[in-house]
């Protein structure tokens, strides 16, 4: 519960806000959804599709072979929507999925071949351990620029729609919602019109609403999450009844990104409307329902006001002359136990609730091997990306996490995991890793950089594209029509 963080010269949410969607929402039925066998998604590969675009298909096809794409869950799970009668008159699908057979064919190939087909040579190539395939993610990575379209929903008002905060700890939900919602910004992947679209973006900022909606605050019982389960749920059905998109797929296509705690929440009131939905949450944990095949787990970013990122204070490795280091306060149970095991009391172990006057947090970690990355009142920390930032490795201790990009990066190699119960052995945990191995993961730390740096506009490969990447999968993972 991080609303105490909100200033409190708020303007109050216009209530009429709420007027505009419809209040009653409906149980509708659920379609027919069918799982298909890793054998019929091969067969779907290498299935012609109408080719009504003009895109070279990739050839030789690949041979059928095990599905071992990015990671497990494209073969574990491959949904067709099969409601014929809502996407009969929807043409312009046919040529989407098209097109998205022929990126899942030429991903394929890559991952044969070792090889991808670039149509512009100047980008970055993901090369070595700190990916899981390099090739087929540079191809997928390739294709998505290629064809990734997103429509932005236009319904809804700022600042609860459309809009969200640019800086703080949950400052990737106003980023992101400004790069893809403006249309002078990352107009690239912006559908012109939602039968172009690949995908349907519910441009929410759930803590916006917490920082709007609820207000006043006077009693525990003001704060209860059904107010975001309505504002959303009205929401869907408006849109629901106003275009065809969502009852084709039951929302299987659409998504929505919350960095803060509450975003899983969205989804309680009201299971079976979220089903299929994709929640791209920076809270991914998996004991609370987030499902690493089917949501997107997106890294906590704090940004200083006006900046997209803290200062490069990292040292060299020789440099480094704090084992391990922390700072912040007793928030959530794992946080107690790494405080009351190591607060003030060690010199290589640097952990502090209050940073002492004169200390410097971005200096720290810029002078620490590891950096201590325990989750707080949600699984994620932005202390992740603070120490990637600081070629500090970080050493992750939290429970039923599902770490951000793990379809494509090898958490292994850039970090460290510690169990909760092994907080008492962290000094002689980290103190075993050899210098051999701690040069390896500060390497690969710089390596991976890049993946987690904000950039405006967004460049290929950084995190809004690593995220964009993470949609862009689950829906290459998704079929809406039935093999013809
Ligand atoms: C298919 O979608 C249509 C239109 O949204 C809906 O009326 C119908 O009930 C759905 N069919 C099934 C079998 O669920
Ligand atoms: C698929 O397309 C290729 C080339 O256009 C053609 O030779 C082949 O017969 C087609 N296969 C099927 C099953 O339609
Ligand atoms: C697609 O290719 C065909 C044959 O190569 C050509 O006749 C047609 O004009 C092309 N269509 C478009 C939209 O470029
Ligand atoms: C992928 O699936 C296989 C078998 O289903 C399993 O043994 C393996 O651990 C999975 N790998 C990952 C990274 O989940
Ligand atoms: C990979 O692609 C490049 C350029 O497209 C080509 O020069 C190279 O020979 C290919 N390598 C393999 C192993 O196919
Ligand atoms: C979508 O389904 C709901 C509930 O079944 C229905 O009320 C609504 O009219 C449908 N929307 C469209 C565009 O058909
Ligand atoms: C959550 O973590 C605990 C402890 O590591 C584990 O026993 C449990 O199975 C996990 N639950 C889920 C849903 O992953
Ligand atoms: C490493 O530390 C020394 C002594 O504190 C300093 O003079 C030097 O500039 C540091 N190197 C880097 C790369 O910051
Ligand atoms: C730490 O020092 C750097 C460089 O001197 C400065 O830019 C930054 O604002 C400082 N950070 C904090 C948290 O004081
Ligand atoms: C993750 O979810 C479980 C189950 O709701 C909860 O007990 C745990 O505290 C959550 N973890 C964090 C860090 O919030
Ligand atoms: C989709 O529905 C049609 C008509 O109901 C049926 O003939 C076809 O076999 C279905 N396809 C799949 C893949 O379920």
């Amino acid at each position: 519960m991080e609303w105490f963080r909100c200033p409190v010269s708020a303007i109050l949410l216009p209530v009429c806000f709420f007027l505009t969607f419809l209040i009653f929402f409906p149980l509708r039925k659920q379609n027919h959804l069918t799982h298909f066998s890793p054998s019929f998604v091969v067969s779907i590969i290498k299935e012609n599709h109408t080719d009504t675009t003009n895109i070279t298909s990739p050839s030789p096809r690949p041979p059928p072979l095990p599905l071992e794409f990015l990671s497990n869950f494209t073969a574990a799970s491959y949904e067709t929507y099969n409601n014929t009668s809502a996407i009969k008159k929807l043409t312009s699908l046919e040529k989407i999925e098209g097109g998205l057979a022929r990126a899942r064919a030429s991903i394929q190939e890559s991952i044969l071949s070792r090889n991808y087909t670039s149509t512009n040579t100047q980008y970055f190539v993901p090369k070595g351990s700190i990916y899981r395939n390099p090739h087929s993610f540079h191809q997928s990575h390739e294709e998505m620029l290629k064809r990734f379209k997103v429509w932005v929903y236009k319904e809804g008002e700022q600042p609860i729609v459309h809009d969200g905060p640019a800086n703080d700890i949950y400052a990737i939900e106003g980023q992101f919602i400004d790069e893809i919602d403006n249309d002078d910004k990352w107009s690239h992947f912006r559908a012109r019109h939602p039968e172009q679209a690949h995908i349907f973006l519910l441009p929410f900022s759930i803590a916006n609403i917490v920082h709007y909606v609820y207000k006043p605050i006077r009693k525990h019982s003001d704060y209860e999450p059904i107010r975001i389960q309505r504002l959303v749920e009205d929401y869907i059905s408006v849109i629901a009844h106003k275009y065809p998109y969502w009852n084709r797929s039951q929302g299987a296509d659409h998504f929505l990104l919350s960095c803060h705690d509450w975003g899983p929440k969205v989804s309680y009131g009201n299971p079976k409307l979220f089903k299929s939905f994709i929640r791209a949450l920076c809270n991914a944990n998996t004991s609370e329902g987030f499902q690493p095949n089917k949501d997107v787990s997106i890294p906590e970013v704090y940004l200083p006001k006006g900046k997209l990122g803290p200062p490069n204070l990292g040292q060299r490795p020789n440099n480094r002359t704090l084992l391990a280091f922390f700072a912040g306060r007793e928030h959530g149970e794992i946080r107690k136990i790494l405080l009351n095991h190591w607060r003030d009391k060690d010199h290589d172990v640097q952990v502090y609730e209050n940073l002492p006057k004169g200390k410097n947090y971005t200096k720290l970690m810029g002078q620490s091997k590891f950096c201590l990355c325990p989750s707080g009142y949600e699984v994620a920390s932005p202390r992740v990306v603070e120490a990637i930032h600081a070629g500090c490795v970080p050493v992750i201790i939290s429970c039923n996490y599902s770490l951000p990009f793990s379809d494509v990066l090898n958490w292994n190699q850039f970090s460290v995991e510690i169990p909760v119960e092994k907080i008492p052995e962290i000094k002689t945990m980290l103190q075993s890793v050899s210098r051999n191995k701690y040069l390896r993961l500060h390497m690969n730390v710089l390596r991976v950089r890049r993946h987690f740096m904000i950039n405006r506009p967004a460049k290929a490969f950084d995190l809004m594209h690593m995220i964009l990447h993470s949609v862009w999968l689950r829906r290459l993972n998704l079929k809406l029509i039935g093999s013809k």
